[in-house]
């Protein structure tokens, strides 16, 4: 049996932060309130001329130079975004130029914070059914573009950034499980609506955050459970969790039901915030730079987000 594994990460960020001293210039908050009850203190944002294309295709490219094989190789781009450049083409097609590569199959995934764990499940399926050798796995977001930043009650949470990897046809178990699941019924508790404000359409993200909160931390328990079942292991087999950031107190709480200590979770999001589907890569790409995550660590991947949405990736790195 074919495996998939990781070889190759990547990651870019845009070169403009936004502190959370910026946000209290403009919106009725405080730097204290925002890091207590989100642990944010600063976050990445694009320019007015960066799409999430250029992040995503940063991405790529770095990953592919870890990976150390050519742009060639790729037999398959899977992006995955909320924030795509254009309706179509796919963000996808656009990396696939910007790396100036033809005929590789290319497409968008659209599960929110969950794209990147979504992205990565359906990319292992191509690997084990033979479909495709060396795919490249992106998240990308460019949150701020559909951010209200006269909304207090949400626009100090999102960040923008791409993470990447490069997943490949293996003799050896790189992928463990991967787990996706979905529930429409919650779409107002989290949502980005169409509006008419004067004579434009207005699009920006509603949350009920609180709402959200809870009922992210009481699935991502269950997201636990379902992975190390599947697997036949225990919590304490786990070296790292590398989950999805959206608040700090969630991130907490899913390490206390794992009886992990914070030390063995990996957190970007003081400095990067909610990057959406980036987030995860993000991450991963943090915590193998700073020599946390060693080759054949075993790796918990978790999300939660919009649709609901949420998954799991279990992962022999
Ligand atoms: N600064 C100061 N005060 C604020 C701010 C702010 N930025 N925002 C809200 N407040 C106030 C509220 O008005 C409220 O005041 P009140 O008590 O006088 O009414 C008080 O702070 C508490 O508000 P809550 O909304 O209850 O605050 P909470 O502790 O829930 O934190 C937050 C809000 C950070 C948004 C949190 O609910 C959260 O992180 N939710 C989950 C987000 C998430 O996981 N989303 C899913 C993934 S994202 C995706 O898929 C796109």
């Amino acid at each position: 049996m074919m495996f998939s594994k990781i070889i190759g990460v990547g990651s870019y960020l845009p070169k403009k932060v936004l502190t959370n001293k910026d946000l209290e210039k403009s919106l009725d908050t405080t730097d204290d309130w925002i890091t207590s009850r989100t642990g944010i203190k600063e976050r990445h944002i694009v320019g007015p001329n960066e799409h999430t294309s250029d992040l995503a295709f940063e991405a790529a490219r770095n990953a592919i130079n870890n990976a150390s094989i050519n742009a060639d190789d790729i037999d398959l781009i899977i992006v995955a975004t909320t924030t795509p450049d254009k309706i179509f083409p796919s963000t996808a097609c656009n990396v696939q130029t910007k790396l100036g590569i033809k005929n590789c199959p290319a497409f968008d995934i659209q599960a929110v914070c969950s794209g990147f764990i979504y992205a990565l499940s359906v990319a292992d399926k191509f690997i084990k059914t033979n479909s495709a050798k060396n795919i490249l796995v992106i998240g990308a977001d460019s949150m701020s573009k559909i951010t209200d930043y006269t909304d207090r009650s949400n626009a100090i949470l999102w960040g923008d950034g791409a993470g990447a990897v490069v997943l490949s046809e293996s003799s050896e178990q790189g992928i463990l499980s991967t787990h996706i699941h979905a529930d429409g019924q919650h779409e107002e508790l989290l949502h980005v609506p169409k509006r008419n404000v004067g004579n434009e359409i207005q699009q920006t993200i509603e949350m009920q955050g609180s709402q959200v909160f809870k009922i992210a931390v009481n699935t991502l328990d269950k997201i636990v459970d379902e992975a190390l079942i599947e697997n036949q292991l225990q919590k304490e087999d786990i070296d790292w969790l590398v989950p999805h950031q959206a608040n700090i107190r969630i991130l907490e709480a899913t390490a206390k039901k794992l009886e992990m200590s914070m030390d063995k979770v990996i957190v970007t999001i003081d400095r990067h915030g909610n990057t959406s589907a980036a987030s995860i890569p993000l991450a991963l790409y943090d915590g193998i730079q700073s020599g946390k995550i060693q080759p054949g660590h075993l790796l918990l991947m978790e999300a939660f987000g919009g649709g609901f949405t949420w998954g799991s990736a279990l992962i022999r790195y």
